[in-house]
């Protein structure tokens, strides 16, 4: 038996370190986290959530003896665009596509704070075994919250939307006013957060139609499998997004501010460990446990898991890549629109990574080496 906590309050996952200095940017924006007495970077809501998820993952080997999931980085392809492709164009006096990338991330990263809404279902009669102790239990005491008010920020702290912002302001020296950053979003399809509540209804009859599990099993649970594990993957391929950031903002030729900027990147991905971790663990102990439907039917969590991975692993690596090298290829022929040269850096750009256009869409050579048809619609 383990000896170590597993099980924590609400109260105790969202508290932070004590802090010997508060992390506030130069152009003035305080965030959350802070600095120990070493100047080392902390990341809020850890004290405790950071050894609980240790913890329900010992408790969790223990009880079951599997290996946790897994979702290597190499899985998905090189941010796009790449670092020299990055540097291409901002040697040629092209900085809004990576400035409409930094605000694109910043909103998406904003919508996490959504999941503090999720119905969500009630665990222990869908599964077999007890869940005390685990992170699945704890999903609903702490960690979707705290993981929203990572996301978003909380009270006069602002989070990773406003910390990428901030990070874009000083690299670029505050390219957009707030109606540009509302055109820039609009092109790239997306609607600003502040609108409050989405229509979970709506979204949930049309998510029905397209279920994977059987019906037996509480589709509040499928759904929130379904963010879980689609958030499990932007997490993880997001590592890309920010190993480009940080290289392209740490070089002091390309971009202002003396490095900052890449630091604030670099706090950011620190912060995304915990996501992925809890993730990780609580879909892990769902996948090792069996499952009982409405009508008492048992189904093993590996073969649901499964279903439910597969299905978003083809949507991340597919679909979503292919809406994301649309928007971002139309934030780049946006960009140069108006050049005479515009052919001719096209020409040049491509060759520097590992896309290249299509009639039909794009061919991606992806890590590992194999090449990849995707559809531009
Ligand atoms: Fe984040
Ligand atoms: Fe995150």
């Amino acid at each position: 038996m383990t000896t170590e906590q597993v099980e924590f309050t609400g109260t105790e996952l969202l508290q932070s370190h004590d802090y010997q200095a508060p992390l506030e940017t130069t152009n003035g924006v305080r965030c959350h986290g802070g600095f120990d007495e070493d100047g080392t970077y902390v990341s809020p809501r850890t004290k405790h959530r950071v050894p609980a998820i240790e913890a329900w993952e010992g408790k969790r080997v223990e009880d079951c003896g599997t290996p946790p999931l897994e979702a290597p980085l190499a899985t998905w392809p090189e941010h796009f665009p790449n670092v020299a492709q990055t540097t291409f164009l901002l040697g040629k006096g092209v900085p809004q596509p990576m400035i409409s990338e930094l605000t694109r991330i910043g909103t998406v990263e904003g919508f996490g704070a959504m999941m503090r809404h999720l119905p969500l279902p009630d665990f222990q009669v869908i599964f077999d075994d007890s869940i005390a102790g685990t992170a699945t239990e704890h999903i609903r005491k702490g960690l979707f919250e705290a993981h929203s008010r990572d996301e978003a920020g909380w009270e006069d702290e602002a989070g990773h939307d406003r910390m990428w912002y901030a990070a874009r302001d000083i690299a670029f020296e505050n390219p957009a006013t707030e109606d540009q950053t509302q055109a820039m979003l609009q092109r790239m399809g997306i609607t600003p957060a502040g609108g409050g509540v989405p229509d979970f209804q709506k979204l949930r009859e049309a998510a029905i139609a397209m279920r994977v599990l059987p019906n037996d099993i509480d589709f509040d649970l499928e759904s929130m499998l379904n963010r879980m594990i689609g958030l499990l993957f932007i997490e993880i391929s997001a590592f890309h997004a920010f190993a480009w950031a940080e290289e392209v903002l740490r070089d002091t030729d390309l971009t202002a501010g003396g490095g900052e900027a890449a630091d604030i990147v670099s706090y950011i991905r620190q912060d995304e460990t915990p996501h992925v971790g809890y993730l990780t663990v609580a879909l892990s102990e769902m996948r090792d446990r069996t499952w009982v439907g409405r009508t008492g039917t048992k189904y093993d969590g590996e073969e649901m898991i499964q279903l439910l991975w597969d299905k978003a692993m083809s949507e991340s690596l597919f679909a979503r890549r292919g809406d994301f090298l649309k928007l971002i290829s139309r934030e780049i022929n946006n960009a140069i629109e108006g050049r005479a040269d515009r052919d001719d850096l096209m020409d040049e750009f491509w060759p520097l990574g590992v896309v290249q256009p299509t009639a039909e869409g794009w061919v991606e050579t992806r890590p590992g080496g194999e090449q990849v048809e995707i559809p531009a619609a």
